[in-house]
């Protein structure tokens, strides 16, 4: 498995498979994919993207850090999972990209995967909430400080 940054057209076909079923590539796209400070980031295995994650600069008003990062989009292709990579993937960009430089992660995790993210050292914060047409969320979040 190999880490690397990539283009947004290269993590949309796996966006598109894991997180937007059913929906055309182009639904896949997200404001601020294209910024120059939005990063993404994928673990490819013989060239093939099996796993995606972006993180952009935005702040949320629940803290008060002045450097939060937001993680969007993290997904693993579907008989990939449950074999530690997303776990491998989503440090890989937590100490090359995101400790350097951010006080805080934090991003809206889908219910089902909120273990996942409480073993990588993640915390709720606030209550459940609904995405439409998505499901049940909560904000986690980890500080750098
Ligand atoms: C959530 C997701 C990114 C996790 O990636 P993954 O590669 O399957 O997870 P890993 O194998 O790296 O798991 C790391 C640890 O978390 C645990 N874990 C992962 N998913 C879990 C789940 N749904 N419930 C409980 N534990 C889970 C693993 O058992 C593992 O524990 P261990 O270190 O004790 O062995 C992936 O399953 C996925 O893409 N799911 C569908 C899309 C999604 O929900 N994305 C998140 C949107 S917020």
């Amino acid at each position: 498995m190999v880490f690397s940054e990539v283009s947004v057209s290269e993590i949309l076909p796996v966006r598109q498979q894991v997180l937007r079923q059913g929906k055309p590539l182009e639904a896949c796209m997200m404001e601020s994919d294209e910024l120059s400070t939005t990063q993404h980031f994928a673990l490819k295995e013989n060239q093939k993207v099996v796993a995606i994650a972006t993180i952009m600069q935005q702040k949320n008003d629940l803290f008060s850090q002045e450097k939060q990062v937001r993680l969007r989009g993290m997904a693993v292709l579907p008989e990939y999972q449950k074999q530690q990579l997303g776990k491998k993937l989503l440090t890989q960009v937590e100490n090359k990209f995101v400790k350097p430089h951010y006080d805080l992660m934090w991003f809206n995790a889908r219910e089902k995967a909120v273990p996942f993210y409480r073993k990588l050292g993640f915390e709720i914060i606030g209550e459940r909430f609904l995405i439409e047409g998505i499901g049940e969320h909560f904000v986690m979040y980890k500080s750098y400080e």
